[in-house]
């Protein structure tokens, strides 16, 4: 079924339950789902009732979809995220984020948990993307050409400079250190090589995860500003002499998530 037919069909099971179109559309990464909670919640829905939306099977992931205020803004939450190592295919996964799109928002907050490969982070660490290395082999833009929506989308200025601005004033007023840094996304779901991760250092990269690139792709082909998070759970393997565990990402990431909840509350007033 072509894509705008999929988006009215959810756009319908939607809609009429809510009073308000969000403005700002937020994807919670692994372990970040607390934010939520903060939200004033008006509606939400599980992924699993949403026509045509997957529901998220990740750790750390729960599949809803929730509509409310936060911070005086209106928003469109994703509670857990679809990861293409899950067998989620690029199409599917950004499916949620055009849904967002079509419902109004016109900024995407997206944030993730990551691998630090820039020596200079420390876990615990908060990194502002300022751009991304797609990685992933694939792509949510060729559905493009089908939909006729074009497929020579700018990357340029993706991580809009005055949301990324914003950002930094809003960290300073918290006190909490921010990083600004490269964003690699790949497939997963195993943790890379410590030779993948001397490789990327070299191409510029400065986290390394296993998201984010596809719903950014969509969002930049929309035209909506972007501001991207990634908490940096781990250092990437080689880097320190212990192992990697995906327990390890999701415990960090809960308890390091209070900075970046309040990150996002800082700067939701001036977005
Ligand atoms: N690699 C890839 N994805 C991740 C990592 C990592 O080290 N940590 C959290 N997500």
């Amino acid at each position: 079924m072509p894509l705008a037919d999929r988006i009215d069909q959810a756009i319908a099971h939607i809609r009429p339950s809510l009073s308000e179109q969000p403005d700002i559309a937020l994807i919670l990464g692994s372990g970040l789902g607390g934010l939520a909670e903060r939200l004033n919640i008006e509606t939400s829905f599980e992924y699993a009732d949403i026509p045509h939306f997957k529901a998220s099977g990740a750790p750390g992931h729960t599949g809803r979809l929730l509509f409310g205020t936060l911070a005086g803004r209106k928003l469109v939450c994703m509670q857990g995220r679809l990861h293409n190592y899950e067998g989620h295919t690029p199409d599917e996964i950004v499916f949620p984020l055009q849904v967002m799109y079509a419902l109004g928002a016109r900024t995407l907050i997206v944030t993730n948990a990551a691998g630090g490969v820039n020596l200079g982070y420390a876990v615990g660490d908060i990194m502002l993307i300022s751009d991304h290395i797609n990685f992933f082999g694939a792509n949510p833009l060729t559905i493009g050409s089908e939909q006729g929506l074009g497929n020579f989308v700018d990357m340029s200025y993706t991580y809009t400079p005055a949301l990324r601005t914003e950002a930094h004033r809003a960290a300073e007023a918290l006190g909490l250190t921010l990083r600004e840094g490269v964003y690699l996304g790949l497939r997963g779901p195993n943790f890379e090589t410590p030779a993948e991760i001397r490789a990327f250092r070299t191409w510029g990269a400065d986290a390394v995860g296993m998201s984010t690139v596809f719903e950014v792709l969509a969002a930049a082909q929309r035209g909506m500003r972007v501001l991207g998070l990634s908490l940096i759970t781990n250092m990437a393997a080689g880097i320190l002499d212990e192992p990697l565990s995906g327990e390890d990402v999701i415990r960090t990431s809960k308890i390091a998530a209070r900075d970046m909840e309040s990150l996002i509350i800082g700067l939701l007033p001036n977005l």
